[in-house]
């Protein structure tokens, strides 16, 4: 299945010179959104992963129905101020200034396997960032999967050495 037909493309969005990838499209179309979860589900049995971590709030929509499939745990990384227990944080680099990522401390147990899901693959800032919280709980990456890799953008040189799934990509804006 070509999943690409399904994401469209909107110039000028959020501002002027984005080309933004609406995956709402996809979302909608029930043979695609179940097409490309099953890809990532196979991917997942591939890794090995026991638990599935995405980051608010486009990596929800991906990561969920994953766990579900495979009857895994899901835990969600937020944005400061979100989560209601302890949790541990990591700062991370945006276009204009800094924003921070948030997990529960008891999220992961040491030794997890855990598979990494979020919608895009772009700049790498937001994988990196969850990388590093899920190594500081004490888990291990199993592998990365993204619906979207911008790969003009480069995102895969910041996390050289890990495993990555993507299932589109996009070799220019
Ligand atoms: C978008 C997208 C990825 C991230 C990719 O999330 O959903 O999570 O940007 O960009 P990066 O590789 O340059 O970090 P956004 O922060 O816009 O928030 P959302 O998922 O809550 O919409
Ligand atoms: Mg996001």
């Amino acid at each position: 299945m070509d999943l690409k037909q399904y994401i469209t493309i909107v110039e000028d969005y959020p501002k002027e010179g984005i080309s933004f990838k609406d995956i709402t499209t996809l979302m909608d179309h029930g043979e695609a959104y179940k097409f490309a979860t099953d890809e990532i589900v196979k991917y997942a049995e591939k890794v090995r992963a026991d638990l599935i971590v995405g980051p608010e709030a486009r990596g929800f929509i991906i990561g969920c129905p994953v766990a579900y499939a495979l009857e895994v745990g899901f835990a969600p990384v937020r944005k400061p101020g979100k989560l209601p227990r302890e949790t541990v944080s990591v700062e991370y680099d945006l276009e204009y200034g800094t924003d921070r990522l948030t997990i529960h401390k008891d999220a992961i147990k040491p030794g997890q396997r855990v598979l990494i899901v979020d919608d895009l693959l772009a700049t790498g800032g937001t994988i990196k960032a969850t990388i590093e919280l899920v190594e500081e709980l004490g888990g291990i990456v199993a592998g990365c999967a993204f619906l979207i890799e911008l790969a003009y953008l480069d995102g895969r040189k910041k996390i050289e050495g890990y495993d990555i799934c993507t299932l589109i990509t996009y070799d220019e804006e």
